[in-house]
């Protein structure tokens, strides 16, 4: 990720900030939309799930631009998903739910450019939290 790449995701982010909870909404209608089997998963009460979701974000957010120091919670985060019955196939509808309300959420200021960031951000999260809490997957490649 490139210093221009993370400034942008958190400009970004800092946008969506005061419409958080209908984006926290959003996020999860687009996602049981696409993958339906991971709703039984979420047990407790959606709104409080948002909430914690989007401080998390804001978190990682803020911590990109110096990554090593939001990877310690992403480790202990990715385990207690084991907890929650999460698979680490489950990380990539999650990641597509991601992009497409971000897509939603900016309107005319998402771009391609954007679009990018935001992908490659995940992505990065997204393969250390799955090594962190299922070992290595790509192990045969
Ligand atoms: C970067 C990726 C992710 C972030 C930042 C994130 C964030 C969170 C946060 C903050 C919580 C609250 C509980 C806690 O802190 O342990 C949580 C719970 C949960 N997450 Fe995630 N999550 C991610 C990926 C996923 C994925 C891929 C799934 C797959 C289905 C998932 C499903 C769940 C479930 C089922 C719960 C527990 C809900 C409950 O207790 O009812 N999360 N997540």
């Amino acid at each position: 990720m490139t210093p221009d790449q993370v400034k942008a995701i958190q400009e970004s982010f800092l946008k969506l900030k005061p419409i958080s909870e209908q984006i926290a909404e959003l996020f999860y209608g687009r996602l049981f939309e696409i993958a339906p089997g991971i709703k039984p998963l979420f047990r407790g009460d959606m709104k409080e799930q948002g909430r914690k979701l989007m401080a998390v974000l804001a978190t990682v957010v803020h911590g990109l631009s110096k990554l090593e120091s939001v990877l310690p919670a992403a480790r202990e985060l990715a385990k207690r998903h084991v907890g929650y019955g999460v698979k680490a196939t489950d990380y990539a509808p999650v990641g597509a739910a991601l992009l497409w309300t971000l897509e939603r959420g900016l309107g005319q200021q998402w771009t391609q450019e954007l679009a990018a960031a935001w992908g490659t951000a995940y992505n990065v999260l997204s393969e250390f939290m799955i090594v962190e809490a299922y070992g290595r997957t790509d192990e045969a490649a």
